[in-house]
C-alpha cells in the first residue's frame, strides 16, 4: 500500500496549507538542510524503516523528510492530542510519509494511532516523551524484534528511559538527545521560553507586563520561562524543591517562594517540572479570582485537573483553548489548553532556527544509533560530543559567526600542570 492509501488523517484537502508551512520553516533551517544534503548524498537509512512520534507540526514534518530523504520509509505519528496540526499531516502524506495522526483524537484513538505506527515494524524510532518505547516494552512486546534503536526528544522521555534502563528490561539502545548541550541550552531555554508566551498570549489576548506571573519548576524550561516573563515586564515568582536551582533563582533576581505562598499572588502560572500534582486543591483554595494557570511539562499531571473540577460549580469554554472553572465562593480560575503544554497545544512549538538545532541532533543522532547500535547494547547514552559540536559550528557558520582556534601554545599551556 502507498502512504496515502495507508495513511490515517482528518482531511488530506488540507496539503496546500500544510506544504506552505513546511516551506516556510525549511527557509529557516540552515543546519537541517544541510544534514539533508549529506544524507542525499549518503543514504544512510536505505532500505529502513523509521517510526517518529514527535509534535506533529510543520518543524518536526521537515524533520520526517529529510530522514525520508536519508533512504528511511518514514511514519510518523503525533505525541500529544492537541499537538498534530492537520495541515501539515495531510502535506506529508502527500509527500509519500505514511501519518497516523490526528487533532485532537480520543484517548483511545489517540493510543491506536501510536499502536499503528509500531506495526509497521521499524527498525529505528524518534520518540518525544517515551510513548513508543513504553508500548513496546509493554503491551506490544510482539513488535520488538527488529528494532535496532532510536533516539529520544525529551527530559521526561528520557527519565522514563532511565527507569527502564535501571530496572534492566531496555531491550533496545536510546540516544538521549535531550541532554546534549545543543538541545537543552536552546531549546529547552530559549525555545520553551519564548514559545510558551507565544501560546499564552495568542491564547488569552492579556498583557503581561506588570502582572505577577509563577514559574514552577527552574530547571532548563522554568529559567527561559521566568527570562521571557521578566522580559515582559512581569513581577516573577519561581518554585522549586532543588536548593540549588532555587539559590540560582534567587541570584538570578527573582522571588523564590513556596507554592502555597505563589498561589496566593499569582495571576499567571507555568508549571514545568516534568512532575505532577504542582498546582493542586489547596492552592485553588486561596487563588486570586481570574488566575490564569497553564503548563509547559510533557504531561497534562502538573495542574491537577480532577481536583480542580472538583472544586468547581461550573466549567465551560470561554474562548479557543480557554476553560473556565468556577469556584463555589464565585471565583473563576482559567485553564488553559486543558493543562497540555500550552507552547504547542495553543501555539506553533518552538521557534523554527531553534528546532533547527534540535531536529539537527535527532537526524545525526539516529544516523549514529544505525551505525553502532551492536556495540551500544541495551542502554540509553549521551550524544556524542563530536556531534554536538558539529551541530554548533553548522549553526556559527549559518550565522556568518566565526570564533577563535586555540594557538599550538595555548593547547599547551593548558594541558600543562608546571607553574603557569
Ligand atoms: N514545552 C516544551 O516545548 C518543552 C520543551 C522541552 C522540555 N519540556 C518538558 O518540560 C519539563 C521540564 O523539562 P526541563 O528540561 O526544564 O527539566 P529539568 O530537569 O531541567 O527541570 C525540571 C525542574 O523542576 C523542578 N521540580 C521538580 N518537581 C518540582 C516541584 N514539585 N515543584 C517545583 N519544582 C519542581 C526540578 O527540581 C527541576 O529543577 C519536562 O517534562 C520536559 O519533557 C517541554
Amino acid at each position: 500500500m502507498t502512504a496515502a492509501e495507508n495513511s490515517i488523517v482528518t482531511d488530506k484537502s488540507l496539503a496546500p496549507e500544510g506544504h506552505l508551512k513546511i516551506d516556510w520553516v525549511q527557509a529557516h533551517m540552515p543546519v537541517l538542510n544541510r544534514i539533508r544534503e549529506q544524507f542525499e548524498k549518503e543514504q544512510p537509512f536505505r532500505g529502513l524503516k523509521v517510526a517518529i512520534s514527535l509534535h506533529l507540526e510543520a518543524k518536526t514534518a521537515y524533520l520526517a523528510k529529510v530522514v525520508q530523504a536519508g533512504g528511511a520509509e518514514v511514519t510518523i505519528t503525533g505525541s500529544n492530542p492537541l499537538s498534530t496540526q492537520d495541515d501539515v499531516c495531510a502535506a506529508l502524506v502527500e509527500d509519500g510519509i505514511t501519518v497516523f495522526a490526528k487533532y485532537n483524537p480520543d484517548p483511545k484513538e489517540y493510543k491506536e494511532l501510536m499502536i499503528k505506527t509500531l506495526e509497521t515494524r521499524p527498525d529505528l524510532i524518534i520518540d518525544d516523551g517515551g510513548d513508543l518505547v513504553t508500548i513496546l516494552h509493554s503491551e506490544r512486546r510482539d513488535l520488538l524484534e527488529g528494532v535496532r534503536g532510536g533516539a529520544e526528544e525529551t527530559t521526561t522521555g528520557i527519565l522514563r528511559l532511565k527507569s527502564l534502563e535501571k530496572e534492566g528490561r531496555l531491550e533496545f539502545p536510546m540516544v538521549a538527545v535531550n541532554d546534549a548541550n545543543c538541545k537543552y541550552l536552546f531549546d529547552n531555554r530559549y525555545g520553551t521560553g519564548q514559545s510558551v508566551f507565544d501560546g499564552i498570549n495568542r491564547t488569552t489576548n492579556l498583557v503581561v507586563a506588570g502582572k505577577t506571573v509563577v514559574v514552577a519548576g527552574y530547571g532548563w524550561c522554568g529559567k527561559g520561562v521566568a527570562m521571557r516573563a521578566k522580559g515582559l515586564g512581569a513581577q516573577v515568582v519561581v518554585t522549586e524543591i532543588d536548593a540549588i536551582k532555587a539559590v540560582e533563582a534567587y541570584m538570578d533576581g527573582f522571588t523564590v517562594l513556596s507554592m502555597s505562598d505563589a498561589a496566593k499572588i499569582g495571576d499567571y502560572f507555568v508549571t514545568v517540572t516534568g512532575n505532577r500534582d504542582i498546582i493542586r486543591g489547596e492552592h485553588y483554595e486561596v487563588m486570586k479570582d481570574g488566575a490564569i494557570l497553564s503548563n509547559a511539562g510533557h504531561f497534562d499531571v502538573e495542574v491537577n485537573k480532577p481536583e480542580l473540577e472538583a472544586q468547581s460549580v461550573s466549567v465551560r469554554t470561554v474562548r479557543r483553548n480557554i476553560e473556565e472553572y468556577q469556584l463555589k465562593d464565585g471565583r473563576k480560575i482559567y485553564l488553559l489548553a486543558e493543562g497540555r503544554l500550552v507552547n504547542l497545544a495553543a501555539g506553533d512549538g518552538h521557534p523554527a532556527e531553534i528546532m533547527d538545532m534540535t531536529f539537527a541532533l535527532q537526524a545525526m543522532s539516529l544516523k549514529y544509533m544505525n551505525d553502532r547500535y551492536e556495540q551500544i547494547g541495551k542502554a540509553v547514552v549521551n550524544v556524542p560530543y563530536e556531534l554536538d559540536e558539529q551541530v554548533a559550528r553548522y549553526k556559527l557558520e549559518s550565522l556568518g559567526i566565526s570564533i577563535d582556534r586555540l594557538s599550538d601554545e595555548q593547547k599547551a599551556y593548558l594541558d600543562s600542570w608546571q607553574e603557569h
